[in-house]
């Protein structure tokens, strides 16, 4: 064992006694404190020199993946081991532990998915939960799940780590836990508003407004610059303009999650000069860069959300609450007195929400349960989680898992304790895609039609605000603009391929500078065109992950649009005779709205991306299917009905007329089909009465005449005799025929193969 020390400048290094003492005596422990505390890097340690590690491993668990390699790094450099050895890591495809780890760091997917191995989890003793404030997904998954497991491995032990934000209701989740706050010394902050681009004058954008903000705070003095972005395009952009400007003595140095290892690394190099460091909100409270003497706050991160309103979940770049904006500024407060710029004003500031939302709040709950049934959770309705939601949404969730395919199918009536249902191999796919997952079914639909590229395109659109822009001064320009992407095929959701084509197209010649001046004066709002596009190389990269294809060649839009239809089985609509009224799933009546191509001239059959409730329900960004194609994906929904079968003495056999229904909604009607398909005994009954007994068949078996004869002896002597009761009875004649015929004889062709075979 190495020895252990802490660094005395660490607020935490001051509570070590009663930190000790605490997690001693309890299973659980909550420990809060700002970020820059100690938190992460030290609570492994005291927990070593409590004995822990040596049963099982002391599981560390991270929301980033750049967290938890710079925090086992940082560790193993303080107990001066090797990383790998008593201090290891594992992220997703990579994994840097051994025989002889104490400590490990992972990410908290990492360890989820780790629990459907190891159901008790028998290879730690106990559990770090970092940043248990963000309460992402996975935070509340992995609190509920341990919360279940901890009676059952009393020798367990759980801290739970916070940003000072509602650590009580931690505490209260885990039976009154103890909280412990280590908030070191925090020097006051400086806050100063600077909006841009509120006033229609000031052309500035953020990227100019984040120039003139370094500017002003390079004046103040001496001291690094930490800026806070929403994305790695802001980033980027920042970084290029600052770099151009060629600022005296400043190193400009990105800071996010997809950078590489030794990329990230410089941020805890030592430096002169200084630094002005572009980060995401990586930087809010999981990574504490050193130095920072200024903060420049954008006020954005981007949010995954779940529109209750839209049924969809989106990824929009969103205003932070005033916690995280509150963490930001906070950054800068750690070393001495800090100044914070933040390039909004004060009256925005105060009407954004004090706390952001947890994850579970904000994300559809199809996606949740997907997620919980491929990790193995367990039913969601019974799982104890630290805020459940509610029921009502999970039955929905439900429903639209069922819609897409995503589970197998309940074996008869089921009830809420009937435990969770099994995912189908297309629903073990679907959890990995990180959008909503309508649209996630649509991309692994394209994949079978070719048409990824497309359809990727598409959902990334649904997926982000729309980019195009109508200001209410310039409607008539705007639309002009637009509607060069409409296109002869009425379909809205080619007009975002065209537009993407369009805006690559325009990108591969023109600079920067150029292509957003292009995007404004085409009614486009630059920040989501990117936004865009950064969600689509992010999905095609995650996608490609499981298998899925881009096409190289240009997709047939019924192939687009048949993928499309995939993820939009209730959003089906059939047009009310010649009303724009059309009628939806489950006897919804929608509109469609105004903007789209299908709302001039409606198709007979469509679907619409989003089924908004306005005052009536209005369907948005449509397009014209052809109803048959649902029958093949809504397989698992449809319904069929068939009319009175018919005998052909033209065919030899029994037709009767299908009519196939997708929830309520006719999507084939009047379809002739052979009645052996569906009721192959009906129609073996019919070919034996109509063309054995009553002879309606241009047969040339000799039988045939033989037995036509046979019978029309027996009537002429019956009728001689007159006794009628020799008549010969037709349900002897059948029952002559059923008792030679096989089962499998439906028809003439049929019969005249077996017949052919007996003689
Ligand atoms: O978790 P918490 O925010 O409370 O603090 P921490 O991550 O344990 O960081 C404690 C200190 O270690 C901070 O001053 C960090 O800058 C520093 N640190 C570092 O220099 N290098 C690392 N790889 C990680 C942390
Ligand atoms: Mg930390």
């Amino acid at each position: 064992m190495p020895e252990i020390t802490y660094p005395a400048d660490l607020p935490i290094a001051e509570h070590r006694e009663s930190l000790l003492a605490t997690i001693g005596a309890h299973q659980v422990v909550i420990v809060a404190g700002e970020t820059g505390s100690g938190k992460s890097t030290q609570l492994p340690k005291l927990c070593l020199e409590l004995g822990r590690g040596v049963e099982g491993m002391i599981g560390h668990t991270q929301p980033r993946r750049v967290a938890a390699r710079t925090v086992a790094e940082r560790i193993a450099a303080e107990l001066h081991c090797e990383l790998g050895t008593a201090v290891g890591y594992a992220v997703r495809f990579t994994d840097r532990v051994s025989d002889q780890t104490l400590v490990k760091v992972m990410t908290d997917g990492l360890l989820l998915a780790e629990i459907q191995r190891d159901r008790r989890l028998l290879r730690y003793d106990t559990f770090i939960v970092d940043e248990a404030h963000e309460r992402s997904l996975n935070i509340d998954f992995l609190l509920g799940y341990l919360t279940h497991l901890l009676p059952q491995r009393p020798d367990l032990k759980l801290i739970v780590t916070s940003a000072t934000i509602d650590t009580e209701q931690f505490s209260r989740h885990f039976d009154h836990a103890p909280i412990i706050t280590v908030s070191g010394r925090a020097h006051p902050v400086e806050l100063r508003y600077r909006p841009f681009g509120v006033d229609p004058e000031d052309e500035r954008d953020q990227v100019a407004a984040i120039a003139e903000a370094v500017a002003e705070l390079s004046r103040e003095g001496p001291g690094d610059i930490l800026v806070f972005l929403s994305g790695e395009r802001e980033i980027h952009d920042a970084a290029d303009m600052l770099r151009k400007a060629e600022l005296h003595e400043t190193e400009i140095l990105p800071l996010y999650a997809r950078m590489s290892a030794v990329e990230q690394h410089r941020v805890f190099e030592p430096h002169v000069g200084r630094r002005v460091i572009l980060a995401t909100n990586v930087a809010e409270t999981s990574i504490t860069v050193p130095g920072v003497r200024y903060v420049i706050d954008a006020g954005t991160a981007r949010i995954s959300r779940y529109s209750r309103r839209l049924k969809v979940q989106r990824l929009p770049i969103e205003a932070v609450s005033q916690a995280s904006a509150n963490q930001r500024a906070g950054r800068c407060g750690r070393l001495a007195p800090g100044v914070a710029i933040r390039l909004y004003s004060d009256e925005d500031f105060s009407q954004r929400p004090a706390f952001t939302e947890p994850e579970i709040l904000r994300t559809s709950l199809a996606s949740v349960i997907l997620q919980m049934s491929a990790l193995g959770l367990g039913d969601i309705a019974s799982f104890p989680f630290v805020e459940p939601p509610d029921p009502r949404s999970i039955a929905d969730g439900i429903n639209l898992l069922d819609e897409l395919g995503a589970f197998e199918p309940a074996a008869g009536e089921r009830d809420v304790n009937d435990g969770p249902r099994r995912l189908t191999p297309l629903g073990r796919r679907l959890a990995q895609l990180p959008v909503d997952p309508r649209f996630g079914r649509m991309v692994l639909e394209s994949d079978r039609l070719g048409c990824t590229r497309e359809v990727m395109v598409i959902a990334a659109a649904l997926s982000i605000q729309d980019p195009r822009e109508r200001p209410a001064t310039r409607l008539d320009a705007a639309t002009q603009a637009h509607q060069r992407f409409a296109g002869e095929d009425g379909s809205d959701f080619m007009a975002f391929v065209r537009l993407w084509d369009h805006l690559r197209t325009q990108q591969r010649t023109l600079s920067g500078n150029q292509f957003r001046r292009l995007c404004r004066d085409e009614f486009l709002n630059y920040v989501r065109v990117r936004e865009w596009q950064d969600l689509y190389s992010q999905l095609r990269q995650i996608a490609g992950g499981i298998g899925v294809r881009l096409n190289s060649e240009p997709a047939h839009p019924d192939h687009v649009h048949q993928a499309l239809l995939a993820g939009l089985l209730s959003h089906l609509g059939m047009r009310e005779g010649e009303t724009k009224e059309f009628r939806g799933a489950r006897g919804a009546k929608f509109m469609i709205g105004r903007g789209s191509a299908q709302a001039k001239r409606p198709a007979q059959w469509v679907i619409a991306a989003e089924l908004v409730e306005t005052n009536r329900l209005c369907g948005r960004v449509a397009a014209r299917v052809q109803p048959e194609w649902a029958e093949r994906l809504g397989r698992h929904l449809v319904k069929y009905q068939h009319g009175e079968p018919e005998w052909s003495a033209e065919r030899g056999s029994s037709t009767v007329l299908e009519r196939v229904t997708l929830y309520g909604l006719p999507i084939v009607t009047n379809r002739r089909i052979q009645l052996s398909r569906v009721d192959p005994a009906l129609a073996r009954e019919m070919f034996v009465r109509h063309a054995l007994v009553e002879g309606d068949w241009a047969a040339d078996h000799a039988f045939v005449d033989h037995n036509r004869h046979l019978l029309d002896d027996v009537r002429a002597l019956a009728e001689r005799a007159r006794r009628p009761d020799l008549e010969p009875d037709p349900e002897l004649v059948i029952a002559f025929y059923d008792g030679r015929v096989p089962a499998d004889i439906t028809s003439t062709r049929h019969f005249d193969r077996w017949w052919r075979q007996q003689q």
